[in-house]
C-alpha cells in the first residue's frame, strides 16, 4: 500500500477538527511503546527526534527504526526532525530519509531565519518530505524538565505576531509554522494558559498549518480549543521522557539484582504507552487512520 503524507493528516485534522500528538523518542524502548500506542488506537503516527536525540540514537538509526514499524504494523508512521538548529543538521536528516522536518530559527534575526528557512524549503521539495515547519518566535523553556515552580511568565510581545507570521510563510514556502501563544518546553507546578484570541487573528492572516510545542503539562481545556481553532499537531517529549525514566528508577528499585534489559526494561515501555493513548485520545487521533 501507498503511504500517505503527513500533510494529508495534517489536511484531514484540520478539516475535521483533531490533531495529531509529535512524540520525541531518543531510545527503541520508547519508540515501542509510542507505536504500540498507536497500533492499539488505529492511530496516523507522528514521532520525532530532537538534535539532542537523535545525537545519541543517530538519524539513520532512527530512520531504520521507524521504517521497520512501519513494515510490521502497516501503520502510516511519520519521522519529524524537531528543532534542527542549522542548515546542515537539517539537510542531514533530510538526507537520512526523514520524511518531514523542523528548521528552529528563533535564535537568528527575522530576516537571517527567512535566509536560512527557504533553503531548508528548496532542499526539502528535492525529496521526499511533504511538511517542511518553520519557526521564528522562541518557544521558552527547558525540555524534559520537571519544574517545581510556575512557569515564566510570557509577555504578549513575545508571541506570534500575525503579520510577521504571514510575512514568514509567504516568503519562505513552509507548510507549518509553531506559533508562539504561551506553551512552555517542559512541565511546571502550573503550566501558562494560552491565548486562543492571538491564534485566531494567526490563522486570519497566515494560510500554512498551525503547530504547537511545549505540549507537556498545557492545560487541557486550553489545548483543545487551540486544536479546534486549527492547530493540527502537538509536540510531547517531556511526559514520555518522565514516564519513562520514572518507571525505570522503580524497577531497579524493586529488582536490584536484575541486570537483563528485556526483564527491566518493559514496564517502562508500558509507561510510555499508557501516556501516549492518552494524548493519542485526547487530540481525536484513535481511529483517524
Ligand atoms: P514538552 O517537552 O513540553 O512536551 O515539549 C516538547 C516539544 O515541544 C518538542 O519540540
Amino acid at each position: 500500500m501507498v503511504q500517505r503524507t503527513l500533510k494529508y493528516y495534517y489536511q484531514k485534522a484540520r478539516k475535521e477538527g483533531w490533531a495529531l500528538p509529535q512524540f520525541n523518542f531518543s531510545c527503541a524502548e520508547q519508540l515501542q511503546g509510542i507505536v504500540q500506542a498507536a497500533v492499539r488506537l488505529k492511530a496516523p503516527l507522528l514521532v520525532g527526534t530532537s538534535e539532542g536525540d537523535s545525537g545519541f540514537l543517530g538519524k539513520a538509526q532512527a530512520v531504520a527504526l521507524v521504517g521497520a514499524h512501519r513494515k510490521e504494523t502497516k501503520i502510516p508512521i511519520y519521522l519529524n526532525f524537531d528543532h534542527g538548529k542549522s542548515l546542515e543538521s537539517v539537510k542531514e536528516a533530510i538526507e537520512a530519509g526523514y520524511d518531514a522536518v523542523h528548521f528552529d530559527g528563533s535564535s537568528y534575526s527575522f530576516k537571517e531565519s527567512v535566509g536560512i528557512t527557504k533553503r531548508v524549503v528548496a532542499l526539502a521539495r528535492k525529496r521526499r518530505i511533504s511538511v517542511v515547519e518553520g519557526e521564528f518566535a522562541e518557544i521558552p523553556g527547558k525540555h524534559s524538565t520537571f519544574h517545581k515552580g510556575k512557569a515564566p511568565k510570557l509577555g504578549k510581545d513575545s508571541f506570534t505576531d500575525p503579520k510577521e507570521a504571514n510575512e514568514f510563510v509567504e516568503k519562505t514556502g513552509v507548510d507549518s509554522l509553531a506559533v508562539l501563544i504561551g506553551t512552555v518546553h517542559g512541565m511546571y507546578a502550573e503550566n501558562p494558559r494560552l491565548d486562543i484570541e492571538r491564534l485566531r487573528e494567526i490563522k486570519k492572516h497566515a494560510t500554512c498549518f498551525m503547530v504547537l510545542h511545549g505540549g507537556s503539562g498545557t492545560p487541557p481545556r486550553d489545548l483543545l480549543r487551540a486544536v479546534k481553532t486549527g492547530v493540527v499537531k502537538v509536540n510531547i517529549s517531556t511526559e514520555l521522557r518522565g514516564a519513562f525514566i520514572n518507571t525505570l528508577r522503580a524497577t531497579l528499585k524493586e529488582m536490584p539484582n536484575e541486570i537483563t534489559p528485556y526483564k527491566i526494561l518493559p514496564k517502562s515501555v508500558e509507561a510510555v504507552q499508557k501516556v501516549a493513548e492518552h494524548h493519542l485520545q485526547f487530540l481525536g487521533s484513535a481511529n483517524k487512520i
